[in-house]
C-alpha cells in the first residue's frame, strides 16, 4: 500500500491517525516512494515551535527541477507539460512537453550560470504570466539560486522594497505585459526601482510586447540571444533538503513585506502530496489554476505540485473579463479542462454578470473545483457549485497560507463530503486546533477560536528573510508552543473546519464576538447585493458598532436605499442575530482590495472612525482611486 494517495474515507481516517501516531514514518514513506533523492536524509524532521527551528529530512540532498522535469522524461516526455494560453484569445495557445521544458529550463540555468549567478544568490523575477516565468523560476531552482518572485501588478515602490529587503543580484523582466485591453511597459517600472536599488548587477529582458525601452549599459541584456546560443542541457546544482528555495513576499497590511522562506525537500514533498490528493490528479488530465505565480497559490499548484506529478498545467496570461465574462469559461472548454482552481472573488465578479457567459458552455471536462484566499460565502459557494461545477463536480475548498506553503485544510474529491463554506477537514500531517482568548486548546465541537497547528509540517515556513526574530514574534508568540495562523475557525457538530476571517476582523459589539465572514455573508444573500465588507467602529454603549459598505449590482429597481437598509439587516438580524445588525450602511462603488484580492480592512476602518489623517501604505492596492471616493462618500 502506498501513503501518497488517499483511496476513501475510511483509508482518510486511518492515514490522519497514522500521520499523527507516527509522523516520522508517515512522511519517510511518502518522501522515499515519491521522489528522485541524490543522497537520503538521516532523519525526517527536527523541531522547536518557540524558537520556530524546523528542518526536514536532514541532510539530504536533492534538486526539485529533476523532480519536477528529468525524472519524467522518460515516460512522459512528449506529454504537455505547461499549455500556455495568452492573453487575447486570437494568438494562438502553445504546449510546452516535458522534452522542450527540460531544454527551455537548462538554456536559462545556463544564461545565469554564465552571468555569475550562483547557488544562494538571490534572483527577482517581475515578469507576466507567460511560459517565461515559469522557466525562469526552475532556472533559479536548478542552478540553486533563490528566486523571489514579485507579482508584475505590483508598482516600481513595492518592487524597489521587495528586491532591497533580499538584496538580489538579478531581475528577469520582460519588455512589457498584455492585460486585458491594456499594454503596461514593465521594464519601465524596473527602470524606476532600481534607481534605489544598488544590490542589482544584470536585468535580463525577455521580449513579450515588443515595447520600445530603454536598455541600460552594462546591466540590461535581452535573453533571447543569449538562450539562443545557450547548450541544451545542464547538470542540475546538488542542493541541501534545507537550502532555501524561495522567498515570497506577503502582502503585508502594515509595516514591511514579510519575505517568506521555503526550502527544498519539505517544500517539494508536501506540493507534491496535495496537489495529487486535493485535486485528484489523473494521468493525462488537464488542470488549472487562475492565479498568477506572483502568489503562493501560483507557486505551489501552477508549477511545483502540478510539475512534480508530471501533470498538464495551464498558464493563463489574461483576466476573466477579458475580452468578455466569459473567458475563464472558454479556456476550460478550449483546454478540457478537468480540474479548475480559482478564488472567491472572481467568482463572485463573474457570478454577478449574465448567467449566459457561463451557461452557453457545457464545461462536462469538470471534474474537480477549487477554491482558495479568503472564505467563500455561501452564495458564491452554491453559484460555483451549480454553474461551473454542474452539481457533479466536488467543490474543494482550500484554506492554507504564503506561510504554509501548501494547502492544509480541505475536502478531499469524491472522498470528503462537502459543506458549503466548510474548508472541512485536515490534510493527513495538519494538526489544526482552536484557542480561547486564555490561549487554553478548546476542545469538542461546535465551537469557534483562533486557529493554530500544534505541530510541525513539512513545508511550513523556515523564517522570515533577513529577521527570524520577526517570524517568532509573528506567528510563535501569541499562542506559545503554537504556529498561529491569524484565522478565527469554527469547528461544526463533525469536526469540519470553517475559516471565519482574519482574527483581527473580529469585532467584539456588546461583549459578543463578531466575524465580518458570516454577516458579510448575509449581506451578500440579498438579490441586489453584489460584495460587502464591515468593520467594527468605536460606539459608545456597546464599545463597538457595524459599519458596512455594500456594492450593489447594476439594477435599476433597488434605488430606493432606506428600504435597502432595512432588508440588509433584516437578513442579517434572521442569520446570525439582531447583536450583528449595521449600524450604517455606505453604498459604494468599489471597496479598497489588494491585488491579489483582499480587502484593505485597515483604511476601511479608518473611514468608518472618521479618521482621514493616515491610511498607511497603500502601495499595494488595485485600486487607490476608490479610497478618495468612499472617503468623500462618507463626508
Ligand atoms: C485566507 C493564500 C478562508 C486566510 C493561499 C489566510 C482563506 C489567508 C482560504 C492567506 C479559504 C486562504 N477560506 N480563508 N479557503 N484560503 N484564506 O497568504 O485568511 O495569500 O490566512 O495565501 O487567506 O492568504 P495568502
Amino acid at each position: 500500500m502506498s501513503y501518497y494517495k488517499v483511496k476513501d474515507l475510511e483509508n482518510y481516517f486511518k492515514m490522519y491517525k497514522k500521520s499523527v501516531r507516527e509522523p516520522r514514518k508517515f512522511w519517510d514513506r511518502i518522501a522515499d516512494e515519491n521522489f528522485v533523492w541524490y543522497q537520503r536524509w538521516d532523519k525526517v524532521f527536527e523541531y522547536d515551535m518557540q524558537e520556530a527551528q524546523f528542518k526536514w529530512f536532514l541532510n539530504a540532498k536533492v534538486n526539485i527541477t529533476k523532480n519536477c522535469i528529468d525524472r519524467h522524461l522518460a515516460k512522459r516526455g512528449d506529454k504537455t507539460a505547461i499549455i500556455f494560453e495568452p492573453n487575447n484569445p486570437s494568438e494562438a495557445a502553445q504546449h510546452i512537453s516535458y522534452n522542450e521544458l527540460y531544454v527551455r529550463v537548462s538554456k536559462m540555468a545556463n544564461v545565469l550560470r554564465d552571468l555569475g549567478i550562483k547557488k544562494g544568490d538571490r534572483v527577482c523575477i517581475y515578469l507576466p504570466m507567460i511560459p517565461d516565468l515559469a522557466i525562469a523560476v526552475l532556472a533559479c531552482a536548478r542552478i540553486g539560486a533563490i528566486h523571489s518572485v514579485v507579482f508584475a501588478g505590483f508598482s516600481a515602490g513595492a518592487l524597489e522594497a521587495r528586491i532591497t529587503d533580499s538584496d538580489c543580484k538579478m531581475v528577469i523582466t520582460s519588455d512589457g505585459a498584455y492585460r486585458g485591453d491594456k499594454t503596461i511597459n514593465l521594464k519601465s517600472i524596473v527602470d524606476e526601482a532600481l534607481e534605489k536599488c544598488p544590490s542589482v548587477e544584470k536585468v535580463l529582458v525577455v521580449k513579450r510586447t515588443n515595447e520600445n525601452v530603454s536598455m541600460k549599459d552594462g546591466r540590461d541584456i535581452w535573453a533571447q540571444p543569449l538562450l539562443d546560443a545557450a547548450m541544451d542541457n545542464n547538470v542540475a546544482e546538488i542542493m541541501d533538503a534545507e537550502d532555501p528555495l524561495f522567498i515570497l513576499y506577503t502582502s503585508g497590511s502594515t509595516g514591511k513585506p514579510k519575505g517568506m522562506v521555503h526550502t527544498t525537500a519539505g517544500y517539494m514533498v508536501y506540493t507534491a502530496y496535495t496537489f495529487k490528493n486535493v485535486f485528484n490528479y489523473e494521468e493525462n488530465d488537464v488542470y488549472w489554476c487562475t492565479a498568477d505565480i506572483g502568489w503562493i497559490t501560483g507557486h505551489s499548484y501552477i508549477l511545483y505540485g502540478p510539475l512534480l506529478n508530471g501533470a498538464t498545467t495551464v498558464i493563463f496570461e489574461g483576466v476573466p473579463s477579458y475580452p468578455d465574462f466569459s473567458r475563464f469559461w472558454e479556456v476550460i472548454e478550449k483546454h478540457q479542462v478537468n480540474q479548475f482552481y480559482t478564488a472567491p472573488t472572481a467568482i463572485r465578479a463573474l457570478a454577478k454578470e449574465s448567467i449566459d457567459y457561463v451557461q452557453k458552455f457545457p464545461l462536462s471536462s469538470l471534474k474537480v473545483i477549487g477554491s482558495v484566499g479568503e472564505p467563500i460565502n455561501e452564495e458564491a459557494w452554491h453559484w460555483y457549485n451549480d454553474h461551473v461545477g454542474g452539481k457533479r463536480c466536488p467543490l474543494v475548498d482550500t484554506w492554507w497560507q504564503t506561510e504554509t506553503g501548501g494547502i492544509m485544510v480541505s475536502p478531499l474529491p469524491f472522498i470528503t463530503p462537502t459543506k458549503p463554506t466548510y474548508a472541512s477537514l485536515p490534510l493527513p500531517g495538519i494538526q489544526p486546533v482552536l484557542m480561547d482568548e486564555l490561549r487554553n486548546e478548546i476542545e469538542g465541537n461546535q465551537v469557534t477560536g483562533s486557529l493554530c497547528i500544534k505541530f510541525p509540517w513539512p513545508s511550513i515556513a523556515r523564517t522570515i528573510w533577513g529577521d527570524h526574530q520577526r517570524y517568532i514574534d509573528t506567528y510563535f508568540k501569541a499562542f506559545p508552543g503554537k504556529y498561529f495562523t491569524g484565522d478565527g475557525a469554527l469547528r461544526d457538530e463533525v469536526g469540519y473546519y470553517r475559516i471565519t476571517g482574519r482574527v483581527d476582523d473580529v469585532i467584539i459589539v456588546s461583549g459578543h464576538n463578531l466575524g465580518t465572514a458570516p454577516i458579510e455573508d448575509a449581506i451578500n444573500e440579498h438579490p441586489a447585493v453584489a460584495e460587502s465588507a464591515i468593520v467594527g467602529f468605536p460606539h459608545d454603549i456597546k464599545g463597538n458598532a457595524l459599519y458596512g459598505y455594500v456594492i450593489l449590482k447594476e439594477s435599476g429597481e433597488y434605488r430606493n436605499h432606506d428600504n435597502l437598509r432595512k432588508e440588509i439587516n433584516q437578513l442579517i438580524s434572521d442569520q446570525v442575530g439582531p447583536i450583528a445588525k449595521l449600524d450604517k450602511i455606505q453604498f459604494v462603488n468599489g471597496l479598497p482590495k489588494t491585488r491579489s484580492g483582499k480587502i484593505m480592512r485597515r483604511i476601511l476602518r479608518k473611514i468608518a472612525e472618521g479618521d482621514f489623517s493616515n491610511f498607511g501604505d497603500t502601495s499595494t492596492l488595485l485600486n487607490p482611486e476608490i479610497v478618495d471616493e468612499i472617503k468623500e462618500g462618507k463626508i
